[in-house]
């Protein structure tokens, strides 16, 4: 007995010790290759002095008693980049190529660290004086860790709507303030870029990262997206627009090769892309981790040299998504200057390149030119004293003002806005539950989310108790389901509860003691996995019996029903739609969601939120669903760590290893419009409490655009505002092209019943060419064009000809 006992005791303690050298191993490895590695600096012991020369303040960075020219804020920023360049040792300069790792991600804390949470950091140059630099996400406010440890304070940031939401108000004045608000917390918090905000092009609902993107269409995304870095830039901080470019799924994403073709990339991927860097030069672009056509986008030169460089005329630096590429040499000599979040591998790779000649120094300085810049540049270079303060109550309510725009009003047979007296019977878990906004990267440690029904009661309304307390018990049951999941594991797990069914009596009871319901459906995707048709596009079969049953009992108790979608993406509408009395597409909109949504409903704001994207009747109606992975495979962290292995073309499979992007052009409304596919909303549809009239439309084409006047009349009787939107066709064409495409947008201000504004929108000429293939360049085709202002891309009200004589010179 005695020896049994100790045999097992020594098989247990061998056990025990080989785990332990494994993790010691494994702790070993994972410190050296993503946690610590790079140059070993030290910082010097004397503080940095301020000293004054001829009357000029300076800080002097190095210590050495005198103004250098890097010193200098008076001479230009190119002369004193290149000064500080020249300080630099090779293996400085090659330090701040890559990232440090990813402790702050990770929230470790570091003293050299010094807000965890941050994405990722540039490499400081202690003995110069030169600053770390920290980059955190994402789109829709500032990802930090909102607790530290040894720390009472809170460092909360503003969950604002999903780009998505604020892509739907069309309002670009909008979206800037939103961004200027946004902008603050970073700068605030000690932050100097912010990683957003996302352009790509939601090339189909499944994308499980739509929610921060924008809109189907290029010229809707590449102007809200450039409100938005200007509106953020505006504080002295750094954007980054990401993922350029065609990072349009995450199945796969590490190594997915886009098969497209030059004219689609053209007009479609890049197109927005390009329009905000000309209209708003961000400090940063992030290349995304696909490849295009057979290349890493951030291995690249033709992507980002040639075209946003030597093109566009891109000033500002280019960074990797983090882990994304292969090679890190070859992203160097690529342009993309900065390597995130940084790895040994990546360390070491370019130190031996650079010895061994294969990667040279004016590559490097290219690179290192442009860090250096971005340094130069920010707050952190004149020690601005962050406060870690920002105004949170402030935001809070720029995040509510904006998410009431962006909603979209979709079906409303006399009931809405409420009267204000009615009693409300809530259904659908994410009534209680609201969600904010999607997972992954693009979340924000917000320190509240105010739910549908707190939002209601906020503003008045009396809620039926009988449903409140069942969802109470339902949660109570379920009560890890209604454990929210965090960091990585919220990624993978997106926090959907269980729905709750209610029973026969619960129903009639509350038809009986409440005026309206309203049914809450909720969708939670994001970073992680691309979404899935069934339970998810497609409501579920408890779903559709939750709509059919309220809206039935509702119904026959004289009573009204209505649904209020707290949705980051699209989801199908076309077989319930006619259950309910009115559709709200509340999006996510942020932590203010639920006083928005209520805004909405007592019609305190008149909606005026166009959708940014089509509705299809049947996921399979868009062209993109014929390549689009279907089965929602979550991505592999070690694809990223690691990298992706490369397969011989037969073991290729297909939508995850490569992806053909065989639909062209016909992405969206392109697509539904030019085949005259019925869909469920058109592309730019959103109703609103009152009406518009548009009238007195006039175009004149000069040399390089063409001015667009029209006058948009409220004919009804409540206040509101009114979205323009001005398309293009060539019935004549003798190319293919589109139906329809979106040229120009505007918004009017708020209003008056009977009163009238004149909108002018003015669409550059050089917008009309399409990119020709044979020429490998921009077309323009002359001849008759017509002109459809409309409110959706499937109602136009006033259309004018228009005549392009002679093909104009295009850049
Ligand atoms: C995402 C980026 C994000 C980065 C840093 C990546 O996984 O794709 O959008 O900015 O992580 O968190």
């Amino acid at each position: 007995m005695n020896r049994t006992f100790k045999r097992i005791l020594i098989i247990l303690l061998a056990i025990l010790g080989f785990l332990l050298i494994i993790a010691l191993i494994g702790g070993f490895y994972i410190n050296s290759a993503f946690l610590s590695f790079g140059l070993t600096q030290t910082q010097p012991d004397t503080e940095i002095d301020i000293l004054t020369t001829g009357g000029f303040q300076f800080r002097d960075l190095n210590r050495n008693g005198v103004l250098d020219p890097y010193e200098d804020s008076r001479i230009s920023m190119e002369e004193r980049t290149e000064d500080l360049l020249s300080r630099l040792t090779l293996e400085e300069k090659i330090n701040m190529l890559k990232g440090s790792g990813i402790k702050s991600l990770l929230s470790m804390e570091d003293p050299d660290l010094l807000v965890p949470g941050a994405a990722g950091t540039i490499e400081p140059v202690h003995r110069l004086g030169i600053p770390r630099v920290y980059l955190a996400d994402g789109p829709a406010g500032l990802r930090i860790t909102p607790v530290r440890k040894e720390s009472d304070k809170t460092y909360y940031a503003t969950a604002f709507p999903i780009a998505t939401l604020l892509a739907s108000t069309w309002n670009v004045d909008l979206v800037q303030d939103v961004g200027r608000a946004m902008g603050n917390e970073v700068l605030e918090y000690g932050l100097d870029v912010l990683l957003a905000p996302g352009a790509n092009i939601q090339r189909n609902p499944l994308c499980g990262r739509n929610f921060e993107y924008y809109s189907e269409d290029p010229l809707l995304s590449g102007y809200i997206g450039a409100a938005m870095v200007n509106g953020i830039e505006s504080n002295g901080v750094g954007t980054s627009v990401k993922h350029f470019v065609a990072n349009n799924q995450e199945s796969g994403r590490y190594g997915n090769d886009v098969i497209v073709s030059q004219r689609a990339l053209r007009e479609i991927y890049l197109k927005g892309f390009e329009i905000i860097v000309k209209e708003s030069q961000p400090w940063t672009i992030m290349s995304s981790y696909n490849k295009v056509n057979g290349t890493y986008t951030s291995q690249s030169r033709r992507l980002l040299t040639d075209i946003l460089r030597d093109e566009w005329g891109f000033e500002g630096l280019v960074v990797t998504d983090w882990f994304g590429g292969s090679d890190a040499v070859a992203q160097i000599q690529a342009g993309n200057d900065l390597l995130q979040p940084g790895t040994r591998k990546q360390w070491k790779a370019l130190k031996e390149a650079s010895e061994e000649g294969a990667l040279s120094e004016g590559d490097i300085n290219t690179s290192v030119r442009r860090i250096l810049k971005l340094v130069l540049g920010s707050r952190k270079m004149d020690n601005y004293a962050f406060t870690n303060a920002p105004d949170l109550k402030n935001h809070a309510r720029i995040t509510r003002e904006s998410a009431s725009e962006g909603m979209v009003l979709l079906k409303n047979e006399q009931v809405l806005p409420l009267q204000g007296s009615e009693k409300i019977a809530l259904f659908g878990v994410t009534s209680f539950e609201f969600i904010a906004g999607g997972t992954g990267s693009g979340d924000v440690n917000e320190a509240y989310t105010v739910s549908l029904q707190e939002g209601l009661k906020n503003a008045g309304l009396d809620i039926d108790q009988n449903t409140a307390d069942a969802f109470e018990a339902h949660k109570k049951k379920n009560r890890d389901a209604f454990v929210k999941p965090e960091g990585f594991e919220a990624m993978t797990n997106p926090y959907n509860p269980p729905q709750l069914i209610p029973s026969p009596d619960l129903l009639q009871k509350a038809a009986g003691e409440a005026d309206i319901a309203i049914v809450t459906l909720g969708r939670n995707a994001g970073e992680g996995a691309d979404r899935v048709e069934k339970d998810d596009f497609l409501l579920s079969k408890t779903e559709k019996e939750l709509i059919q049953n309220v809206s039935e009992t509702f119904h026959k108790a004289g009573k009204k029903c209505l649904v209020v979608m707290n949705v980051g993406g699209v989801v199908e509408t076309a077989s319930w739609k006619v259950l309910p009395d009115a559709i709200l597409l509340a999006w996510q909109g942020g932590q203010e969601g639920g006083n928005a949504v209520a805004d909405i409903l007592s019609g305190k704001v008149n909606p005026s939120g166009k959708l940014p994207m089509t509705f299809p009747v049947h996921l399979a109606d868009h062209a993109s669903s014929a390549n689009f992975p279907m089965d929602g495979e979550p991505i592999r962290f070690t694809d990223a760590m690691f990298g992706v292995e490369e397969k011989p073309e037969s073991e290729k499979i297909p939508n995850t290893d490569f992806t053909k992007y065989e639909e062209g052009i016909y992405v969206g409304y392109r697509h539904f419009d030019t085949q005259n596919k019925e869909v469920s909303y058109p592309f730019g549809y959103g109703l609103s409490y009152t009406d518009f009239n548009f009238s007195v439309m006039e175009v004149a084409v000069n040399d390089s655009s063409i001015d667009v006047g029209i006058t948009v009349k409220n004919t009804g009787e409540i206040p509101g505002k009114e979205v323009i939107q001005i398309y293009s066709s060539k019935p004549d064409t003798s190319i293919e092209r589109p139906r329809r495409e979106l040229r120009a947008f505007g918004k009017t201000p708020l209003l008056q019943p009977g009163d009238s504004t004149r909108i002018h929108l003015s669409v550059p000429v050089s917008e009309l060419s399409y990119w020709s293939e044979k020429k490998s360049g921009w077309e323009l085709e002359p001849g008759t064009y017509v002109l459809e202002a409309g409110t959706s891309s499937r109602d136009i009200k006033v259309s004018l000809p228009v005549e392009v004589r002679m093909p104009q010179k295009v850049q």
